[in-house]
C-alpha cells in the first residue's frame, strides 16, 4: 500500500500533499470546513499545483476534523458584492480535470460541500455520513449549480425532495440514489483506491433523466402552498432549465441564487441561524463546563417525564425520582407511550426506543439523586413546594452537582438562596412536551457561577435544545413578552373582536404567520395554567392593579373554560376542532359592559399592530434592563420556542424590517386613542432613542 498522506497540521485552509503518485487536497477550516474565500484561493492554488505535475495520477479532495465540507460559510453571504462565481468557477475546474478525481465524504455533507463533491468524477462515503441541500432552510436555493448537477444524477424526484425539504439523507440511500459511488469506513484511503482507472464521468455532461413532468408538477404545488418562501417558487426554473444547454441552467440558478440572497426571508432565516449560534457564546460564561455523565430529574409529572426523555434520547442516563408511587408509576407510564408513539409512527425502531427507555430508572427515594452530576426539579408550580424541595436537594445532591429549578415563573434566586450552595443552581424553563420542543430558557441567578452556566449551556448543545440565557424577572424572556401579546388579544375581545379574527390575523403570513394565535394557544396550554400565574402576579403587586387586566382569562378560569382539555375556552372544541364559542364571546361582552370598555371595529393592521407592537415594546425593555443578553437571543426564545416563523426571523429582526420609527409612532398613537393609565403604551426608552436614530435592534442582515 502506497504511503497516506497526513492531515494538514497548521494554519493553512487547504494543502496539497503528494504520496505514491496521488494527490490529495486536505481542506483544513475548522469547525466544520465551510467554503469561505481563504478555502477558494486555496483550492484554486492546489489545483494548479496538480495540474502542473503529470506524474501524478489523480486527485482526492478530502477534509480534516470533524466533516467534510458542511455548507459555504454563512457569514460570508453577507460581506457586500458576493456572489458564487468564484467557487462554481473552480468546481468547472474541477470536473474538466483529465486526470481522476475523487472526493472523500464523512460527516455531514452539507450545501457547498456537497456540490463540491457532485464536480468531483466519483465519490465515497464512509457509511455514517449525511448528505443533504439545506439551503431552503436559509431561505436559499444550492447556488454552486446543485439545482444543475443534482437532477442530472439522482433524477429530478430526488433532487427536488432534497432541495425542497434541505432534510438530510444517509449514506446508504446516497448509494442507492447514485449520488455517491462506494461506501467505506476508511474513506481517504478509499478515495485514493477507487482514483484507478475511474472513468472521467462529468455530472454537468450527463443527459438529464425522464421523470421531470410529475417532479415540475410537484414543484410548483410546493411553491403554490407556501408563497411565502420564495425559494421555492425560485426552485421551478432552476429545475425546468435543467434540460437546457448547461450554461444557461447555471444562468438561471445564479439569477435566482442572487435574487434569494436580497430577499426579506432569507436574511431573516440567515439572522435566526447566526442568532442561534451566537445565543450559545455566554458573556462572563467562558469557564470549563463540569462533566455530566449521569442526570436526576425530581418530579415525574408531564414536563419531568419530557425532561428525563430528553436527556435519554441523547444518551443519558436518567434517575427518575418521583414523591409518590402513583405519581412515578403515572410518568413511566406517560414515557413508555410517548415511546410506543414514536415506534408506531415509525420514527424509532423498536429496538432504538427500548434502548432509550433503558437509559430512565425511576424510583421513590430521593438519595438516588446523591451520585448525579445534575438534577433538574421539576416539581409542581408552587413556591412553597419548590423552596422545600431545594432545601432538600441542596442537601442530597454530592459536591459540585448542579441544580436546576424548572420554573416558568418562580424567583430563581430564591430558590437558590434555599439549597444553601446558590453558586450550583440556575433556573431551566423547558417548553412542554420537552422531549420535543426546542427552546430552552436558562434562567441564570444573581449567584449562578460561570461553570454551573457553562454546564447547562453545554448540556442543552448535548440534548438538542436551542438555548436562551435569560435574567431573573417574571415570565423571563419569552412569557414576560407573551404577556403583553396575550393582553392585547384580550383587549379586543372585550372590545368586541372575535378570538378567530385575531387568531386569524396572528396566523396569517400576510401579517405575521405565527403558527398558533394567542387564544389557540392558551387554549392548548391551558387557560388554567396561563390565569393561575397571572392571577398570582397581580397578587404579589407586580402585575398592573388594573381590574380590567385579564379579566377575561382569569374569568374563564373561576368558570371551569380551561381550553381544549374541558372542551370549552376561547373555542369550544369539537374534538380537536376549535370552532367559535359564543358562551366565551357572551362572557367578554358582559366583562365589558361591567368594566365600561367601549366596543370597537378592528381593521386586521390594527389587530397586527396591537400583537407586535407592545411586545416589541417589551424587548426593548428586556435589553435594557439586561435580562436578555442581545436582540438575537429574543428571536430565537420566540422562532424556537413560540412558533413565531423563522421567515419573518423573529419579533425584532421584523420589528427592524419594518422599522422602529414606525412602530413608535403606532405606540404612541395607541396610548393617545385608549389613555394610558397603566402605561402598556409607554415606549420604552431604548426603543424610541433608536427609533430617532434610525438605527435597528438587530443586526442588519445586507
Ligand atoms: N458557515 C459558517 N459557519 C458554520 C456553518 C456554515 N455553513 N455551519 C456551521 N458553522 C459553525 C457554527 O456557527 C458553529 O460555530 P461556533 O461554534 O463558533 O458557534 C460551528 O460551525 C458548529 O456548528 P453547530 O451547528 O454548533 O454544530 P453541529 O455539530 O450541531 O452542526 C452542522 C454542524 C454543519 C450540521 C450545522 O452547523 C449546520 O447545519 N450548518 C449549516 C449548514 C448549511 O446550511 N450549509 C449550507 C450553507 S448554504
Amino acid at each position: 500500500m502506497p504511503p497516506m498522506p497526513s492531515p494538514p497540521r497548521e494554519g493553512t485552509a487547504v494543502t496539497l500533499r503528494r504520496a505514491g503518485g496521488i494527490a490529495t487536497l486536505w481542506i483544513d477550516n475548522p469547525p466544520v470546513n465551510a467554503i469561505s474565500a481563504r478555502v477558494i484561493a486555496g483550492l484554486a492554488e492546489g489545483l494548479d499545483a496538480f495540474e502542473a505535475d503529470r506524474s501524478l495520477t489523480g486527485l482526492v479532495i478530502a477534509c480534516a476534523g470533524r466533516t467534510f465540507v458542511a455548507g459555504g460559510d454563512i457569514t460570508m453571504f453577507d460581506q457586500p458584492g458576493f456572489t458564487p462565481r468564484p467557487f462554481n468557477a473552480l468546481l468547472a475546474r474541477i470536473e474538466a480535470q483529465d486526470r481522476p478525481v475523487v472526493a472523500a465524504l464523512f460527516g455531514t455533507v452539507l450545501g457547498g460541500g456537497l456540490e463540491l463533491a457532485l464536480a468531483c468524477h466519483g465519490r465515497v462515503a464512509d457509511p455514517a455520513t449525511r448528505l443533504g441541500l439545506p439551503e431552503i432552510t436559509l431561505g436559499l436555493l444550492p447556488g454552486s449549480l446543485g439545482t444543475q448537477r443534482l437532477p442530472r444524477l439522482a433524477g429530478y424526484a430526488a433532487a427536488l425532495r432534497m432541495i425542497s425539504s434541505g432534510g438530510m439523507i444517509g449514506a446508504e440511500e446516497a448509494l442507492a440514489l447514485g449520488i455517491v459511488d462506494a461506501l467505506a469506513p476508511e474513506v481517504t484511503g478509499a478515495a485514493r483506491a477507487a482514483l484507478a482507472g475511474l472513468p472521467l464521468r462529468r455530472v454537468s455532461g450527463l443527459t438529464p433523466p425522464d421523470d421531470a413532468a410529475p417532479v415540475l408538477e410537484q414543484a410548483r404545488a410546493a411553491a403554490a402552498a407556501r408563497p411565502w418562501l420564495p425559494a421555492l417558487t425560485e426552485l421551478v426554473p432552476c429545475l425546468e432549465a435543467v434540460a437546457r444547454p448547461w450554461a444557461e441552467g447555471a444562468a438561471v440558478e445564479e439569477a435566482a441564487f442572487l435574487r434569494l440572497m436580497a430577499s426579506a426571508p432569507s436574511r431573516a432565516l440567515r439572522h435566526v441561524f447566526l442568532a442561534e449560534r451566537a445565543a450559545a457564546r455566554v458573556p462572563g460564561a467562558d469557564a470549563a463546563p463540569r462533566p455530566v455523565a449521569q442526570m436526576g430529574v425530581l418530579g415525574a409529572g408531564t414536563m419531568g417525564g419530557g425532561i428525563a426523555m430528553a436527556c435519554a434520547n441523547a444518551g443519558l442516563p436518567v434517575t427518575l425520582v418521583d414523591a409518590s408511587a402513583a405519581g412515578l408509576e403515572r410518568g413511566l407510564s406517560l414515557i413508555d407511550a410517548a415511546y410506543a408513539a414514536m415506534v408506531k409512527r415509525g420514527r424509532l425502531t423498536p429496538e432504538a426506543a427500548a434502548k432509550r427507555r433503558a437509559r430512565i430508572s425511576g424510583t421513590l427515594d430521593m438519595a438516588a439523586l446523591g451520585p448525579a452530576d445534575m438534577v433538574i426539579e421539576a416539581v409542581f408550580e408552587d413556591m412553597a413546594l419548590k423552596l422545600s424541595v431545594a432545601r432538600e436537594l441542596g442537601q442530597v445532591c454530592k459536591p459540585g452537582a448542579i441544580i436546576a429549578t424548572n420554573t416558568s415563573t418562580l424567583d430563581v434566586d430564591a430558590i437558590a438562596a434555599a439549597t444553601g450552595r446558590p453558586g450550583d443552581v440556575l433556573g431551566t424553563h423547558f417548553f412542554s412536551p420537552a422531549q420535543i420542543m426546542r427552546l430552552l430558557e436558562v434562567v441564570r441567578g444573581r449567584d449562578t457561577a460561570p461553570d454551573t452556566l457553562a454546564t447547562v449551556m453545554g448540556l442543552a448543545k448535548r440534548i438538542g435544545k436551542a438555548a436562551v440565557v435569560s435574567g431573573v424577572c417574571y415570565g423571563f424572556i419569552g412569557n414576560r413578552m407573551a404577556e403583553a401579546y396575550m393582553r392585547e388579544s384580550e383587549a379586543m375581545q372585550l372590545e368586541g373582536a372575535s378570538p378567530g379574527q385575531i387568531d386569524g390575523v396572528a396566523e396569517s403570513p400576510d401579517w405575521i404567520g405565527m403558527a398558533m394565535g394567542p387564544s389557540r394557544m392558551l387554549d392548548m396550554a391551558g387557560v388554567d395554567v396561563g390565569a393561575r400565574t397571572v392571577i398570582e402576579w397581580i397578587k404579589g403587586g407586580q402585575g398592573p392593579q388594573d381590574p380590567a387586566y385579564r379579566i377575561l382569562c382569569r374569568t374563564m378560569f373561576e368558570t371551569g373554560a380551561h381550553g381544549q382539555k374541558t372542551g370549552q375556552g376561547y373555542y369550544r372544541y369539537a374534538g380537536r376542532e376549535a370552532l367559535a364559542n359564543p358562551e366565551t364571546q357572551g362572557l367578554a361582552a358582559r366583562l365589558a359592559a361591567e368594566h365600561h370598555v367601549a366596543a370597537r371595529a378592528h381593521a386586521d393592521e390594527e389587530i397586527f399592530e396591537r400583537l407586535l407592537f407592545p411586545m416589541v415594546n417589551e424587548a426593548a425593555a428586556i435589553l435594557a434592563g439586561g435580562i436578555a443578553n442581545r436582540p438575537g437571543d429574543i428571536d430565537v426564545v420566540w422562532t424556537a420556542g413560540y412558533g413565531f416563523p423563522g421567515w419573518r426571523g423573529g419579533p425584532l429582526f421584523m420589528a427592524d424590517e419594518i422599522g422602529l420609527d414606525r412602530i413608535v409612532a403606532r405606540l404612541d398613537h395607541y396610548a393617545a386613542t385608549f389613555g394610558n393609565p397603566y402605561g402598556y403604551w409607554t415606549v420604552t426608552p431604548l426603543l424610541r432613542d433608536l427609533a430617532a436614530r434610525g438605527q435597528r435592534l438587530t443586526r442588519s442582515a445586507s
